[in-house]
């Protein structure tokens, strides 16, 4: 179990766009190569590409965590060739990136249930998890095997039996105690969660953790999701109010 006592790391709000955690769903990379009559994992390969040049762009964007959606719990019931090429596609950006990312400061960690990856993917993820541990210029996570829901069962599950041999007492927690026993205990909430190919559903992507985060929908399809569109959106997004349940002030 990953749980610490940590408190969680809040971003830092010093600029427009500063420290923010960003979030997205990337979404449409099949359209975008069926709109061409080209095999959909031509457009997960372009959305790949997007990938490394929004990783590259988030310190000038003033995004300090970014999360995304690489593989839902879901995603198991597409064709066998899709499911591992994704897959493969998944390991050889680690592969490829490492010393970039090493290079670049940017730590790079998984949040989803890894206990059903190929172990050989598995211990990739975790060599490159050690190998940047030492970054912070920027948070990357990335979610294989994720779905908010088994996230919240599987920490319901820890929770319980910590309660069963005495290392938690129930009466003493709190909506922090339950985030800390999620995947992303490292990480802070989303400030902001984009679903690009005008889509507009959450698609059990980080249920807890979005209950105050700011949404926004984008038509754009993600294998042509450059950082000028983030950065838009981003533009966007400093115009909008957020109160957490509040009244303005
Ligand atoms: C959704 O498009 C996209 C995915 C299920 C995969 C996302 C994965 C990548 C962009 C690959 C690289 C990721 C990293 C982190 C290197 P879709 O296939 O559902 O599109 P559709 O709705 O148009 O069919």
């Amino acid at each position: 179990m990953m749980f610490d006592n940590a408190a969680k790391p809040q971003p830092e709000r010093s600029g427009p766009g500063a420290g923010l955690h960003v979030a997205v769903i990337m979404d449409g990379n099949g359209r975008w190569a069926a709109n061409r009559g080209w095999p959909r994992l031509v457009g997960h390969r372009k959305g790949g590409e997007r990938v490394r040049e929004l990783v590259e762009a988030c310190p000038r964007l003033g995004i300090r965590y970014l999360t995304l959606y690489a593989f839902s719990t879901e995603n198991w019931k597409r064709s066998n060739e899709e499911v591992l090429g994704l897959m493969s596609l998944l390991s050889r950006y680690i592969r490829a990136e490492a010393k970039r990312l090493k290079r670049e400061g940017v730590r790079l960690r998984f949040i989803g249930d890894r206990t059903r990856l190929a172990p050989d993917l598995q211990e990739l993820m975790g060599w490159i998890e050690a190998e940047t541990d030492a970054n912070d210029l920027l948070h990357l996570s990335v979610a294989i095997n994720y779905g908010g829901r088994d996230e919240i069962t599987r920490a319901s599950r820890a929770l319980a039996r910590d309660v069963a041999t005495g290392k938690l007492d129930p009466d003493a927690m709190t909506q922090d105690t339950i985030s800390r026993y999620l995947d992303t205990h490292f990480l802070p909430d989303p400030d902001l969660v984009v679903r690009t190919s005008g889509e507009t559903r959450v698609s059990n992507f980080l249920l807890w953790q979005a209950a105050y985060s700011e949404y926004v929908f984008s038509p754009v399809l993600w294998p042509d999701f450059t950082p000028q569109v983030m950065a838009d959106i981003l533009t966007a997004f400093g115009q909008r109010e957020r109160r957490f349940g509040g009244v303005s002030s």
